[in-house]
């Protein structure tokens, strides 16, 4: 598997590895942007040295886990305070140890933070860094442990003041949050348990001038580059431009063929909604001539309910730390623009 060029949002995430850990920090991005695969390749290359141990839990691997799920996630039964996760076969990432007659069912929150921590601080003797990492963090949004939600406590709660004192507090271990969910950012920004404990990473588009030069290393002609330099922003659009090159697809073809995929689903979504068409459409106007824009000026309060509509439904992207809103790709809003002109003409 080929992996192009961020290199900057490499050199950011291995250096934050490697200080001491201070703040609890989330990635974050539009769909597909490769944030997953940038934090993958940085365990990668950090693992070649030994001082680091990385736990890592990925969750789209699982179905949105119930509370004996989760615990089964995180620990494995052993004598040990944290050993290896052998589910991860291409990667040396490590899982919290817990005894084996601990019982997973009759459990107190608390009891399960101790495990983390200690299996946290066995690191930290050893003389080295842990770093903990969860992907998809989201998915753990609708865990409550003791009675249910209304008298129980939220995991994710929880979960963030400890991470508040593996960090801020004792300085013992990184935490690295990623999730591709932008309305889950935006409750974290405004949670007040992470009011200046939070540091948030963006790992957005590739940029133009890279893409090019993707392409032209890959041997496409000027041509083909020129063309296709106004619609990728994502890496695995190269791949799979690469590869219908490969079964003899042109790059116009494929590109055709994004855009209306692109414009099937936006018009399916809007088709199968309760919501009004014609407010919809007014949201997507505002992309007519430009790619971005700003969430404090140019979105009214009335407006809200479609536009949060557009970014759980993943056609737009909501950046809330820099107020800006876009379509969660450059191919998406050239969907978004064929689209605006049909309506326009009907
Ligand atoms: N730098 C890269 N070079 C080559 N391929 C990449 C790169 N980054 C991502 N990809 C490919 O793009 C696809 C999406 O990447 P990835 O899953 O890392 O994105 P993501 O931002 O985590 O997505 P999501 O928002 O769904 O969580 C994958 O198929 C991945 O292999
Ligand atoms: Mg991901």
């Amino acid at each position: 598997m080929k992996f192009y060029n961020r290199e900057k949002e490499l050199n950011y995430l291995k250096t934050y590895c490697q200080l001491e850990p201070n703040s609890i920090l989330f990635v974050y991005g539009p769909k597909s942007s490769g944030k997953s695969t940038v934090m993958l390749k940085v365990i990668e290359e950090l693992n070649k040295g030994d001082d680091i141990i990385f736990f890592y839990y990925d969750l789209r691997r699982y179905a949105t886990p119930t509370n004996e799920e989760f615990l089964e996630i995180f620990f494995e039964k052993s004598d040990k305070k944290y050993l290896s996760n052998k589910f991860e076969f291409n990667l040396k990432v490590f899982k919290f140890g817990i005894e084996e007659n601990f019982d997973f069912n009759n459990i107190k929150l608390n009891n399960v933070f101790d495990k983390i921590y200690e299996g946290i601080e066995a690191v930290v003797k050893e003389g080295k860094k842990p770093v903990l990492i969860i992907d998809e963090l989201q998915k753990l949004k609708n865990i409550y442990f003791n009675h249910g939600e209304k008298e129980g406590k939220s995991l994710l709660n929880e979960l963030f003041n400890l991470f508040v004192h593996l960090t801020k507090v004792r300085h013992l271990c990184h935490v690295i949050c990623l999730t591709s969910d932008t309305l889950f950012i935006e409750e974290i920004y405004s949670n007040s348990t992470l009011e200046n404990t939070s540091k948030y990473y963006l790992i957005d588009w590739l940029r133009k001038g890279c893409v090019r030069d993707i392409l032209k290393k890959e041997g496409f002609t000027n041509e083909e580059i020129n063309y296709a330099i106004n619609y990728i922003s994502l890496p695995y659009e190269i791949v799979d431009l690469i590869e219908n090159k490969k079964l003899g697809l042109s790059v116009e073809e494929t590109i055709k063929q994004w855009i209306n995929i692109e414009k099937d689903k936006i018009k399916y979504l809007m088709d199968t909604t309760e919501l009004d068409e014609g407010e919809i459409y007014n949201i997507l106007s505002k992309f007519k001539d430009k790619i971005n824009i700003n969430y404090y000026t140019e979105v009214k309060k009335e407006e809200m309910k479609y536009m949060q509509f557009l970014i759980k439904n993943e056609i737009l992207f909501y950046d809330v730390i820099n107020g800006i809103i876009k379509p969660t790709s450059v191919k998406k809003w050239n969907a978004i623009k064929e689209l605006i002109n049909i309506y326009k003409n009907k």
